[in-house]
């Protein structure tokens, strides 16, 4: 058996994971403890469509991780069980269908119509929508999770045209459940939409620790074999994330990814030191992920602060790394931003924790700020080495040193 093959078969013998996939972000369980009271009024909200009427539109807004997705789609689920062909249930993630034309095909795929990628104006897909709902004579219950992402990325327009389409439906009807973390995103909307959208709403908590727990316990039996997991894993895990409002998101991935290394370790257990790990493991992830997106110039600011800590100055100021920074510039052609705009990005970069500025007093020469990176040379070369007009000069900044 060579090694790959052995991977493979450690992999089909787990003896950490009876089913990891219960674990998964996207797997919706059987049940959701601690979420009867918003499972059942979503369901009072919606049961009207079991008689053919309209249910009220419905908003539903909490922190990240608070089960909104997975109870919206385990009442759909129900619904449809007991409703069958009477109703239309559709879901649309508008993070990635972000634009008004994304959304509205999306839509129009549930009734069986098909819309191309692109080419016609949004206004005939709409049109499309209308016609072909009309035409099945049906209730449709559409929800538009993380919403916020639609309107700050393409404006209202869609939701206005959604929340008044019963008035040009003869035999069918809609409703709208529409889910946000992100309650500022309403400053956004046109009063009507809001008002229209908002006919029910629901707010979902952030669990407590205990809360957590259970979640956690009772996905933990089915994921897991039995007796794998420490007595401590599972208490720590909620710990951590009912520390981060309460987000059971965080705690299933720290399950997860903990079961992940033991198994990697080739371990018989997990342990709270494989829970330590995998948090590290997912705040790395998430330091890499914010250098990857951040824009060019603040990457060859980071860079310049990388530099001089490698050339080991004591201390680093923005006069010295605007003087890096032009450099940097230079090298790859590119017109340098005002020592105003740097200063800038290296506040945003602080607020972000990837740098730290703090600022000191030099008696009559004023204040200035002295800066330092705020993250590992690992997560910094990872987010950064990707991006291949910065990767030469991550190299650069390495030698000499
Ligand atoms: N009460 C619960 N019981 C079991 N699992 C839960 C419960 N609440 C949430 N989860 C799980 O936690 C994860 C996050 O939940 P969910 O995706 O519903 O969060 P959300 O509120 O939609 O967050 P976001 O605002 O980031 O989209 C999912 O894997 C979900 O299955
Ligand atoms: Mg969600």
């Amino acid at each position: 058996m060579d090694k790959l093959d052995m991977i493979f078969e450690r992999m089909l013998s787990s003896r950490i994971f009876r089913n990891r996939e219960v674990l998964r972000p996207d797997h919706v369980p059987d049940e959701l403890p601690h979420r009867e009271e918003q499972i059942l009024k979503l369901g009072a909200i919606l049961a009207p469509a079991l008689k053919g009427a309209r249910p009220s539109n419905v908003f539903i807004y909490g922190q990240t991780g608070t089960g909104k997705t997975a109870v919206a789609k385990y009442v759909l689920r129900r619904l449809k069980a007991k409703a069958g062909d009477k109703v239309i249930t559709a879901y649309v993630n508008c993070r990635e269908a972000d634009t008004n034309y994304r959304v509205l095909a999306d839509l129009c795929s549930f009734l069986d119509i098909h819309v191309p990628f692109t080419g016609l104006s949004t206004a005939e897909v709409l049109r499309r929508f209308i016609k072909g709902l009309d035409r099945k004579g049906k209730l449709m219950i559409a929800v538009l999770d993380e919403i916020d992402a639609l309107v700050k990325k393409s404006g209202d327009a869609v939701l206005y045209h959604l929340t008044r389409i019963n008035a040009s439906l003869e035999r069918s009807r809609l409703s709208i459940i529409g889910i946000t973390n992100d309650l500022k995103f309403t400053e956004y909307l046109d009063a009507r939409v809001k008002s229209s959208l908002g006919e029910e709403e629901l707010v979902f908590p952030p669990y407590t620790y205990e809360e957590l727990k259970d979640i956690l316990d009772m996905r933990a039996q089915e994921a897991f074999h039995e007796g794998v997991l420490e007595e401590g894993v599972i208490p720590l895990c909620a710990a951590i994330a009912a520390k981060e409002h309460g987000d059971a998101r965080k705690a299933l991935d720290l399950l997860r990814v903990a079961g992940e290394i033991a198994e990697r370790e080739g371990a018989t257990k997990v342990t709270e030191e494989h829970v330590r790990k995998a948090r590290r493991e997912l705040e790395k992830d998430r330091v890499v992920d914010v250098l990857r997106t951040l824009p060019l110039h603040s990457k060859l600011v980071l860079l310049s602060v990388y530099r001089l800590e490698k050339l080991r100055i004591r201390e680093i100021t923005t006069g010295e790394i605007y003087n890096l920074y032009k450099e940097l510039c230079k090298a790859l052609g590119l017109d340098p931003l005002t020592q105003r705009r740097v200063s800038d990005l290296i506040s945003e970069l602080d607020m972000l924790g990837i740098l730290n500025a703090r600022v000191i007093s030099r008696g009559r020469y004023g204040r200035t700020r002295r800066i330092r990176l705020g993250i590992s040379e690992r997560s910094l070369k990872e987010g950064l080495m990707e991006d291949p007009s910065v990767r030469g000069l991550v190299h650069w900044s390495l030698l000499s040193s």
